[in-house]
């Protein structure tokens, strides 16, 4: 069968007063968009219809990004007004085959496993399903009234009386129905008499409904801040458990930060306080020490990284190389064995095998309209508190003495003095 997402997307999320749309906002450095759509993705998903409204070009415009990346076809849907879930899901049907089961989920639940939604798929395909969890802490959330395996109705926080309010059990957003039955259910759903949206939650009150509970820590709607940071605990959470069990040790896992996409070989340590961005991949062996910070950066086997060290995007450091404190990288390759241990500055380098870069080398890569690279060849030696004025190459072997400002090559195996000489002269009269 056919399985088609439908993922809303089009209401403003006013309680986040950005200029930023929603589902855009980011978990673990991805839009949260993009976490559902993987998500449902990963479930069984062969195509997913986005419906966008409040700055539709730009959340469109992200959805289509999303289905490049992945492969997966996405067609953006525009529902100008929002009248509520029930008639964005209507505007996402025509799109829908016939025949097609769907799966409807929310751009502002980013949590739900691929493994949940699978579930959720399977149980919807004979009727809807509503995906639902048990808390302590209903608020917001629609509750579920049912008799057994038969949802009767899910009313609405705004729409519940104080009897209402007290079930626990709550709709986690997402549901699964075979499109047929979803089509003629909407077409029954009118507004609400409260709030006049039309809900796609009233559609069990149309069409025979099930429900299906999954972990509560899956569920989490975003419609602030506050809930943004919790979503963003719960991803890193994740991230930290998955690194663990894939051979990383963490100390003071808790104070670790991952992106989505970072990659951790077997044996690698990181300590307290280290930050990775996105496209940070770490292989065997390696040991990032605490505070470093990292960002497209590509540590290789046995390298070791930090305390305080800065890694941003291009750089490479490879086998058995050592970036130390306070140094930081750009666009920069260090070669096997090579060693950056203190106070540097390498934006646009190449750095030969076993070669080392003194303490305060700085490579001046900008001057003030483009950038240059620098080439240091293997075994060279830069002294301490060198500048190197790109573009400029310093060859395999050769010493640069420390204080030297560099502006032209250093043959191979040269020595270069890029500094007045010192005099002593007698003292004062
Ligand atoms: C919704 C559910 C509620 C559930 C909760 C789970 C309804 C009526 N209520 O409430 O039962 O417990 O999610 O998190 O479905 N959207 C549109 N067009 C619209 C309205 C909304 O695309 O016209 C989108 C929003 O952008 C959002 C999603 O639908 O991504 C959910 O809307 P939201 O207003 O956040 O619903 P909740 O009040 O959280
Ligand atoms: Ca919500």
């Amino acid at each position: 069968m056919n399985r088609t997402a439908v993922v809303l997307a089009a209401g403003e999320g006013r309680r986040f007063l950005s200029q930023t749309p929603k589902p855009l906002h980011k978990v673990a450095h991805r839009p949260m968009l993009w976490h559902v759509l993987d998500a449902v993705r990963a479930s069984g998903a062969l195509d997913a219809v986005v419906v966008v409204g409040h700055q539709a070009d730009v959340v469109g415009a992200s959805a289509q990004s999303w289905s490049s990346e992945t492969g997966l076809p996405v067609r953006c849907v525009v529902q100008s007004e929002q009248k509520g879930t029930g008639h964005a899901v209507a505007a996402a049907l025509p799109f829908v085959p016939s025949g097609a089961s769907v799966l409807v989920a929310y751009g502002d639940t980013p949590l739900f496993t691929p493994a949940t939604l699978r579930a959720l798929w399977e149980k919807g395909q004979d009727r809807p399903c509503f995906l639902g969890f048990a808390t302590e802490r209903p608020q917001g959330y629609g509750r579920l009234v049912s008799d057994g395996d038969v949802l009767r109705r899910i009313v609405e926080e705004r729409d519940a009386d104080a009897q209402e309010r007290l079930i626990g059990d709550v709709a986690a957003g997402p549901m699964a129905a075979p499109v047929d039955q979803l089509r003629a259910a909407l077409e029954r759903v009118g507004p609400s008499p409260v709030s006049g949206e039309i809900y796609l939650t009233s559609i069990p009150e149309h069409v025979a409904s099930t429900w299906l509970l999954c972990p509560m820590e899956e569920s989490l709607g975003v419609n602030d801040r506050v809930q943004l940071a919790h979503a963003e605990d719960l991803w890193q959470a994740r991230l930290r458990l998955a690194a663990m069990r894939g051979g990383t040790t963490l100390v003071g896992a808790s104070t670790v930060f991952f992106a989505w996409d970072t990659v951790l070989g077997a044996d690698v340590e990181i300590e307290p306080g280290v930050v990775c961005g996105p496209g940070v991949v770490v292989e065997s062996g390696a040991r990032v020490r605490a505070h470093s910070h990292l960002e497209g950066a590509w540590v290789g086997p046995r390298v070791e990284v930090g305390p305080f060290a800065r890694l941003r995007p291009g750089t490479r450091l490879e086998e058995g190389s050592r970036v130390g404190n306070f140094v930081e990288t750009k666009n920069t390759r260090l070669g096997p064995g090579a060693k950056a241990g203190h106070l540097a500055y390498l934006g646009d380098a190449d750095v030969g095998e076993g070669a080392n870069i003194g303490a305060g080398t700085i490579t001046c890569n900008f001057d003030g309209k483009a950038k240059h690279r620098t080439v240091v060849g293997p075994n060279a030696f830069i002294g301490s508190n060198s500048a190197l004025v790109a573009p400029v190459s310093v060859g395999q072997g050769a010493l640069v003495a420390a204080g030297s400002v560099i502006t032209d090559d250093v043959p191979d195996g040269a020595r270069a003095f890029g500094r007045a000489r010192q005099t002593n002269k007698p003292p004062r009269a």
